[in-house]
């Protein structure tokens, strides 16, 4: 078992040097290297390597073409406004020619895994000097593996790197007894800015996990156009989760007086506080129409607009 360090029982203070004089001991003279998503996890990482390690510590964020609008300028830039340099790694060509034809969603999310750890991240690490790398992981990531929800994985593996080469290479993860609050207040007192914390929950695949059959740049930026509507509207509304899915089959509308026969837009709201269950939030008829109008005028190609009604289970929050 692992010991666990509950939010209420953290001293941020003490966690903190804790910690940064782990790093410290365990790298020594070296350099680390990780990667942000911009997710609660990996930003206060980031944070407490930066504290251990300054500029030894390589911190890269990839671009997959796969995030909201302005998504990776932003994160780059709370850190750089907290001193921490961020690297960003242009990965969309590789992306999208390992999403090219995949329509069926568990191999779409394979497809992202593996492009992400073996072919970018793992060629980032495999040509470093780092030998250590700096992982977000926390004990409700250990429990899922434990229960099977999550795949048990040996990182270095998925980075495709060998065993016998790997010798030398070590993962530190100083978030290991901590939960998601935990994370949080640790987060806060490190002066992370609050929109990193305020954030909605947002899947590692990205938008690709919003579009019904294959994700190109093009579908992708479909859904990326709705999502900032449908994230503006319902910034205020106290769900827990707001999305947007592009479907695969088409309708016919009226644009400028012509038939169109154009893309779906289904929306998705949820009130929920664990993910594990979730119901539709009810909103009202006017926010609804609002939605509607609003993403058929600023999103191309887009003729129809639907709210979701089911509930998880049996629905999903995202939509593969
Ligand atoms: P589902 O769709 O399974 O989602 O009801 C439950 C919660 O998890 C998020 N989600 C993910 N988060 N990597 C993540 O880090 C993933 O692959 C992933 N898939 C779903 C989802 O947004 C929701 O909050």
């Amino acid at each position: 078992m692992r010991k666990e360090v509950t939010a209420g029982e953290l001293n941020t203070e003490s966690f903190t040097r804790e910690k940064v004089e782990d790093i410290r001991n365990a790298v020594g003279d070296g350099t680390a290297i990780n990667a942000l998503s911009g997710g609660v996890d990996s930003s206060v990482v980031t944070m407490l390597g930066h504290l251990a390690l300054g500029p030894r510590l390589r911190t890269v964020i990839i671009e997959n073409g796969l995030m909201r609008e302005s998504e990776v300028e932003q994160v780059v830039a709370y850190f750089r406004d907290l001193g921490v340099a961020v690297e960003v790694v242009d990965a969309r060509t590789e992306f999208f020619a390992a999403l090219k034809g995949v329509t069926d969603p568990e191999k779409k999310r394979e497809a992202i895994t593996q492009t992400f750890y073996r072919d970018v991240f793992g060629r980032i690490v495999r040509e470093s000097s780092a030998r250590y790398l700096l992982q977000g992981t926390i004990l409700t990531d250990v429990d899922e593996t434990v229960a099977g929800i999550k795949r048990q994985h040996n990182v270095f593996e998925q980075l495709g790197i060998d065993p016998q080469a790997a010798f030398g290479y070590r993962i530190l993860e100083p978030l290991i007894e901590l939960r998601k609050d935990g994370v949080r207040k640790l987060g806060k007192s490190l002066g992370l800015p609050n929109e990193l914390f305020d954030r909605i929950p947002f899947p590692g695949p990205a938008l690709a996990a919003r579009v019904i059959g294959e994700a190109t740049p093009e579908r992708i930026e479909t859904v990326r156009r709705a999502t900032v509507v449908i994230e503006r509207l319902l910034k205020e509304s106290g769900a827990f989760q707001y999305l947007g899915v592009l479907h695969e089959d088409r309708v016919t509308g009226m644009r400028d007086g012509k038939r169109d026969f154009g893309q779906q837009i289904e929306v998705r709201c949820w009130d929920s506080t664990d993910a594990r269950t979730a119901k539709p939030t009810r909103l009202s008829f006017d926010l609804l129409e609002q939605l509607g109008r609003e993403i058929i005028r600023e999103v191309p190609g887009v003729v129809s607009v639907t709210y979701n009604i089911a509930s998880k289970p049996p629905s999903t929050i995202e939509a593969i």
